[in-house]
């Protein structure tokens, strides 16, 4: 079993969304995924018992209970876990990061994100653990252009030398309005835009989680600059 943990100092930025979305991807690829939710807020679990028909499994539970959950989990056959965390309970993130194999750093385009973004870093990096992150909720291009707080927000994490997913996940409606039925925004029928970026999402973080082992994932973060 592989565990992935959402994460971010700045409240609202998506965790619990981008953490469902990539459960939801897993299990509607055939895997058996159970979500943590370790956020007394419970977002994500709102969000998964209004799901109707399978999905999920849902724990909700806290960071000192986790690897307990992980012991049972991988008993009952999970293939993954991920772990929602709050955004400001320090003791709850530190626990989360330090149970997963893959750190997911959710941030949105914004000043206030960005240094959130320092804070969350160092957090991980003061644990000596890896961590990727995503951008989310930033604006689409226009004309094939990024918007300049896009590039700037990029640039920044590249000064931090946090690495960024190939994925940008943009700000639309579909995110909201999906988690009113408990799906995925890759269950909507006719397909819509947010479902292709969760599907490209979900395509690089298996690989990152599932494709190597688990000093490999170590070892390609070090070759792509990211420090523990
Ligand atoms: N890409 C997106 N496009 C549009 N809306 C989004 C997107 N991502 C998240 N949202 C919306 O932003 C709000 C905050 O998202 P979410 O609850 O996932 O953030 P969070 O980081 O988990 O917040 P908290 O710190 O309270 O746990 C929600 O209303 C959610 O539907
Ligand atoms: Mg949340």
């Amino acid at each position: 079993m592989r565990t992935v943990a959402v994460i971010s100092r700045k409240g609202g930025s998506g965790k619990s969304t981008v953490a469902l979305h990539l459960a939801l991807a897993a299990f509607l690829r055939g895997r058996r995924v159970w979500v943590a939710d370790t956020d007394a807020q419970r977002s994500a679990s709102q969000v998964l018992k209004g799901r109707k028909g399978p999905g999920p499994q849902l724990a909700e539970t806290t960071g000192p209970k986790l690897f307990a959950l992980q012991v049972s989990c991988q008993r009952a056959g999970a293939a993954l876990m991920v772990i929602d965390t709050p955004a400001v309970v320090e003791e709850e993130i530190c626990h989360a990061i330090v149970a997963a194999d893959f750190r997911l750093m959710v941030i949105r385009p914004t000043f206030l994100d960005l240094i959130a973004a320092i804070q969350t870093t160092e957090i991980a990096r003061r644990l000596r653990k890896p961590l990727l992150a995503v951008l989310n909720q930033a604006p689409s291009p226009r004309a094939g252009v990024e918007a300049p707080a896009v590039k700037r927000s990029l640039e920044a994490l590249g000064l931090m030398r946090v690495q960024v997913v190939p994925t940008i996940l943009r700000a639309r409606a579909g995110y909201q309005s999906a988690f009113e039925t408990g799906r995925s925004v890759e269950e909507f029928d006719p397909p819509i835009e947010a479902g292709r970026e969760v599907g490209d999402l979900w395509a690089f973080v298996e690989t990152f989680v599932f494709g190597r082992t688990k000093s490999d994932v170590a070892q390609n973060l070090q070759n792509v600059g990211v420090e523990p």
